[in-house]
């Protein structure tokens, strides 16, 4: 069998060497030895500032690490990466969402176009658009003012809007409601639809395809509770739509200053930066949208210049690579200490997982192992649900705490905190033998913790647009440099295409046509029969609940 070509660099097999002399080695120790860890570890970034101290690292990891970025050329995809370069090779696009946070007057090329204009001529269309609609003056059919946002979308169409508008709640118009919507199973849209006067509400369709199943049968019901009340020329006045597909968008019937494009080079869960967010600009208003996009900007020139070894996302991306490759850990926790991140583990899931959850390199070689399993949830619930998990659990997980250090109530800021830091010196520390003498020797097994258990702490002064667009940017650049280290297509999602497909093809089954199941296998052909069986006993007699 030939050794895969990422094992055989030398900066790889440096580092497995290391590996297996760090193994033996516990944070604790590693502590002592050195006062300084905590400055020589950590990094600050105007108002964010990282500590990785309590990694399991030294000054050689990190070095060894470098190495690797460099010999993996990290540099290199970077400008690739700026330069438009088609880097999504599989569908031969270029993955330029950092020209949608550019500020600047400086231009950005895709195929030899300075796309500049058009995404400032959608921002101005933005701003203009959410004005009218803050103003009243954007009214329903009826003649009302829009006093209801509701954005129906799915992965990336959702989940960064939602995370962001949520994380900015404090920035929000309290006049105006707003509302996401992604599931198909009604009981979601009933549920926000049941809270609306429809004469005040206005739908943003977001879907950079306009043709994921979720998002157009959301939409229809949106259009058919419309068009129920107020007919159809009310479509014109109570959606809005952001898609790159403009002719669908037309021909659902929405208003031609109302539908917002975007472009092939950005990737769904790239594209809260683009038009989809434009539920954010509504709510928050156009200036705070530019501060969000001012902290992602300011991430992209660090990510940019610096170099490798002073450069936040790079560094954490090396660590990250350090744990999946090297200490086998597969599994990475997002745990925000302030409510306002609580979708941020969400956001987090696609953005890594969609990008990195590869199994071959661009060339088409297996890769043994690329980005980790990603879960989270607010610090505080995890506390009391699954980190007996992280503290004791058989194999260690690294975890990134994220907190604001400002903002909010004092006292309970101080609850969080205290939290946040106990828990992150508790998976360094552990509990040894020695702290457990006066336990009971049958007790002492299990009341002992082995410690030397990886994490970051991210900290933001405050939490603000900026400081959000920061986080957000930072973990972006972090998800394409271990992309660009493993060799994947962090831009492309094949694996999701095929649970697509299989749905369409089994979509007449599912409706009661049972010879479409003829070559599917048994457990598939059996549950739909299920389902077929229920559903012919529940229109039998549509009273009954069931046993
Ligand atoms: O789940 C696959 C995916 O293509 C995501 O990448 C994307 O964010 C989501 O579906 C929604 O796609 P669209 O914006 O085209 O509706």
């Amino acid at each position: 069998m030939t050794a895969h070509p990422l094992t055989t660099l030398p900066a790889w097999q440096a580092l497995a060497a290391h590996a297996a002399a760090l193994r033996e080695v516990h944070l604790r120790d590693l502590f002592a030895t050195d006062p300084d860890r905590f400055a020589r570890f950590s990094f600050t970034l105007g108002p964010l500032t990282a500590d990785y101290s309590k990694q399991r690292i030294t000054a050689e990891t990190l070095g060894l690490l470098m190495e690797l970025a460099h010999a993996r050329h990290v540099e290199a995809g970077r400008t690739a990466m700026f330069a438009g370069t088609p880097i999504n090779t599989t569908e031969n696009r270029a993955a330029l969402h950092v020209a949608l946070r550019n500020r600047a007057e400086r231009a950005l090329n895709v195929n030899g176009t300075d796309v500049m204009p058009e995404v400032r001529a959608v921002r101005a269309r933005m701003a203009e658009f959410a004005g009218l609609i803050r103003e009243g003056k954007w009214l329903g059919a009826t003649g009302k003012s829009i006093r209801h946002i509701v954005n129906i979308g799915i992965g990336g169409s959702h989940l960064g809007p939602m995370f962001v508008a949520d994380a900015l709640k404090d920035y929000q118009r309290a006049d105006l409601s707003l509302a996401f919507v992604s599931n198909p199973d009604r009981a979601q849209i009933d549920e926000v639809l049941a809270t609306l006067d429809p004469e005040a509400t206005l739908f943003i369709v977001a879907s950079k395809t306009f043709t994921t199943a979720e998002t157009t049968f959301n939409a229809q019901v949106a259009r058919a509770w419309i068009t129920a009340k107020m007919g159809e020329s009310a479509v014109a006045h109570h959606f809005a739509a952001i898609s790159t597909n403009l002719k669908a968008a037309a021909a659902f019937g929405i208003a031609e200053n109302a539908v917002f494009p975007m472009w092939d080079w950005v990737g769904g869960r790239y594209s809260v930066w683009s038009a989809i967010g434009l539920a954010i600009v509504i709510a928050c208003g156009p200036e705070v949208f530019d501060q969000f996009l001012a902290g992602g900007e300011a991430m992209d020139r660090h990510f940019e210049t610096a170099p490798l070894e002073q450069n936040l996302p790079v560094i954490l991306a090396m660590i990250g690579v350090w744990h999946t490759d090297f200490l086998d850990a597969r599994a990475l926790a997002i745990l925000p200490y302030d409510h306002r991140l609580k979708l941020l583990p969400a956001h987090l899931q696609q953005l890594d997982m969609e990008s990195n959850g590869k199994c071959v390199m661009l060339d088409g070689t297996p890769i043994t192992g690329s980005g980790p399993i990603i879960f989270g949830t607010g610090g505080s619930d995890g506390q009391h649900s699954f980190f007996q998990l992280l503290h004791q659990g058989p194999k260690p997980i690294p975890c990134d705490f994220i907190a604001s250090l400002k903002g909010g109530d004092e006292t309970s800021r101080d609850l969080l905190l205290g939290n946040m830091f106990a828990q992150s010196e508790a998976l360094m520390k552990g509990r040894t033998a020695a702290d457990l003498a006066s336990t009971p020797p049958e007790l002492q097994a299990h009341r002992s913790f082995s410690g030397n258990r990886s994490s970051t702490t991210l900290l933001l002064e405050e939490l603000t647009p900026y400081t959000l667009g920061k986080l957000i940017a930072l973990y972006e650049h972090k998800v394409f440099v271990q992309g660009t280290v493993w060799g994947v297509n962090s831009f492309d999602q094949w694996g999701v295409e095929l649970g697509k497909e299989l749905a369409k093809s089994l979509e007449p089954a599912v409706r009661g046509n049972t010879d479409a199941l003829q070559d599917r296998d048994s457990s598939t052909a059996g549950l739909v029969a299920a389902y077929l069986r229920a559903k012919a006993l529940h229109k039998a007699s549509p009273g009954s609940k069931g046993a």
